[in-house]
């Protein structure tokens, strides 16, 4: 555990959102969540609002959900299609899936007002075994490097998205971090995932910024697998029948 007062109040609110959260690779998604040119998938990540679109090459590209102009949300959250443009819905400035301003409609010329230098802010979007991820800062390093570990050593194929599933959490979002980072209270509260590993084996690994936790299991185990926490707030949990992510 942290200091108690890291877990509430203003300020190390902030600093969380600031430092931690808005500068690491957040899961926003799985790629099968936006298949053709125009799906897009938006959210906020550390309290901004960001939305990631498929381009007409197929390839996803991310920006903030805020339209140069007055600030208007461009997308409703959630999952979505806007064709070939986004066009806001506040006062109908289009943009091209680029982030491109195509449109400032009925704008009219203005002095000093060139609409190239009005496209959307971008932010990173990279891509891991169909997962989808985006930062928001630019000069982050690559994914690839955060989940290098993982690659080593749970090699993972790229599942289709079978289910998703939103909990909201009644704690600060390192609570439930902190929980998931130790085994000491699976027997006491999953008396039958203590059943089905051997929890006295119970091992925790550092690797980078990945933590892995496994245990031995035992015969037909359904839980056999390997259970990874990646920097700051993502958890992938391998089981012998399929994997889940969670963040
Ligand atoms: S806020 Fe988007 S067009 Fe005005
Ligand atoms: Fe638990």
């Amino acid at each position: 555990m942290l200091r108690v007062d890291l877990y509430s109040g203003d300020q190390p609110f902030k600093v969380d959102r600031d430092q931690v959260l808005r500068r690491a690779w957040q899961f926003i998604g799985h790629a099968g969540m936006a298949p053709k040119a125009g799906d897009y998938l938006a959210e906020e990540i550390g309290g901004a609002p960001v939305v990631v679109v498929r381009n007409a090459e197929g390839a996803l590209a991310g920006f903030h959900n805020v339209c140069r102009h007055r600030a208007g949300a461009l997308v409703a959250d959630g999952q979505g299609r806007c064709g070939e443009a986004f066009v806001c819905r506040y006062h109908g400035w289009r943009y091209a899936l680029d982030g491109r301003l195509k449109s400032a409609t009925d704008f009219g010329a203005a002095p000093g007002f060139d609409p190239r230098q009005y496209g959307l802010y971008p932010i990173r979007v990279e891509s891991w075994r169909g997962l989808v991820f985006v930062n928001l800062d630019l000069d982050a390093a690559p994914l690839a490097q955060l989940l290098q570990p993982l690659a080593d050593s749970a090699p993972l194929p790229a599942f289709p998205l079978v289910e998703r599933r939103s909990h909201a959490l009644g704690c600060n979002w390192k609570t439930y971090v902190e929980n998931y980072l130790e085994g000491y209270h699976l027997p006491m509260v999953h008396p039958e995932f203590d059943e089905d590993v051997v929890v006295a084996d119970y091992r925790v690994g550092i690797e980078g910024q990945v933590i892995f936790h496994s245990a031995p299991p035992r015969d037909a185990s359904v839980y056999a697998g390997t259970w990874a926490w990646i920097w700051p707030n993502l958890a992938i949990n391998t089981y012998r029948h399929g994997y889940m992510s969670s963040g």
